[in-house]
């Protein structure tokens, strides 16, 4: 199955003097089962992209196919309890909406609300307590009571326990120290490697390079790149233009080029680590 957007665009307080732009024509189709990258500037429509993938904003125009819906501007919220099970979202600073008194229940929360028993909410609320890497030991905790990083885990934790086939998450990784960001980052990889499809908002492009199958370049409310990272960062001049950063692998390498030293311009940390092995197996070393 695939997700389809055609010539969809989305514009904020039509015919009033606050009318603003969102989405721009955006027309592209996406795998189901990828992991997809969503980047751009502060303001070029990410959010406002991400909404649309469950329907919490309708398109002003255009149409979208995803998870087996159809939405268009005439859609009725009735009826799209299921695409919101199947389509989540998870907010930037998710932790900010726990409220249950104990850690377990917050998980709960979700599963309950699609319908599932008790019983059947508590087995999957503790399997995936365990999965976000919490000790069982915080099941009975207030959530309040845990860490910064913990408590955006619960909150992600309860999206999950309902396995969403597609999870959209704007910058799950932001304020986390580098280890926390690496096991978030491996949480939504084994989350896609189990069947599910990822949608990441983020500004990390070294996260894009090691993560992404597929990268979506948003631009003032258009999509202007829709691509494998390798595709987006190979051409140095438009992301300049365009003022996107690059992973750092790149930046590094310019750097060896500029010393003298030029090598492939490698996507990953490790495709730039074996460049350099291999060129410098035969130089003596200790
Ligand atoms: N609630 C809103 N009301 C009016 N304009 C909005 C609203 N939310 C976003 N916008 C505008 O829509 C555009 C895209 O914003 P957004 O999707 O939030 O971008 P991003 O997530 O990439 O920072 C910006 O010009 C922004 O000012
Ligand atoms: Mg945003």
């Amino acid at each position: 199955m695939s997700i389809k957007f055609k010539n969809v665009s989305y514009i904020y307080n039509p015919g009033s003097p606050l009318e603003a732009v969102g989405l721009d024509d955006l027309s592209f189709e996406l795998e189901e089962g990828k992991f997809i990258a969503l980047v751009g500037h502060t303001g070029s429509g990410k959010s406002t992209l991400m909404q649309h993938f469950n329907a919490l904003l309708k398109p002003s125009s255009g149409e979208i196919e995803i998870a087996g819906y159809k939405i268009t501007p005439e859609t009725s919220n009735k009826g799209l309890k299921g695409l919101r099970q199947k389509v989540s979202l998870v907010f930037q600073f998710p932790e900010a909406q726990l409220f249950e008194s104990t850690v377990l229940r917050d998980i709960e929360y979700g599963p309950k609300n699609f319908g599932f028993s008790d019983e059947e909410a508590e087995k999957v609320a503790r399997k995936w307590l365990e999965k976000v890497g919490l000790k069982a030991d915080v099941a009975e905790k207030s959530p309040f009571d845990l860490s910064g990083g913990q408590m955006r885990r619960v909150a992600i934790a309860g999206v999950m326990a309902y396995e969403p086939d597609i999870i959209c998450l704007d910058e799950p990784a932001a304020g986390l120290d580098p280890q926390g960001r690496i096991e978030m980052m491996e949480l939504f990889k084994q989350y896609q490697a189990e069947g599910h499809t990822v949608i990441l908002v983020t500004h990390n492009m070294d996260d894009v390079a090691d993560y992404a199958d597929d990268v979506l370049v948003m631009e003032h409310g258009q999509l202007i790149k829709h691509d494998v990272p390798r595709e987006v960062f190979k051409d140095r001049d438009w992301l300049f233009k365009h003022h996107l950063s690059e992973p750092h692998s790149s930046l590094f390498a310019d750097k060896l080029g500029k010393a003298g030293f030029v090598i492939k311009q490698p996507l990953t940390i490790n495709e730039l680590a074996d460049e350099i092995a291999a060129r410098l197996k035969g130089v003596p070393h200790e």
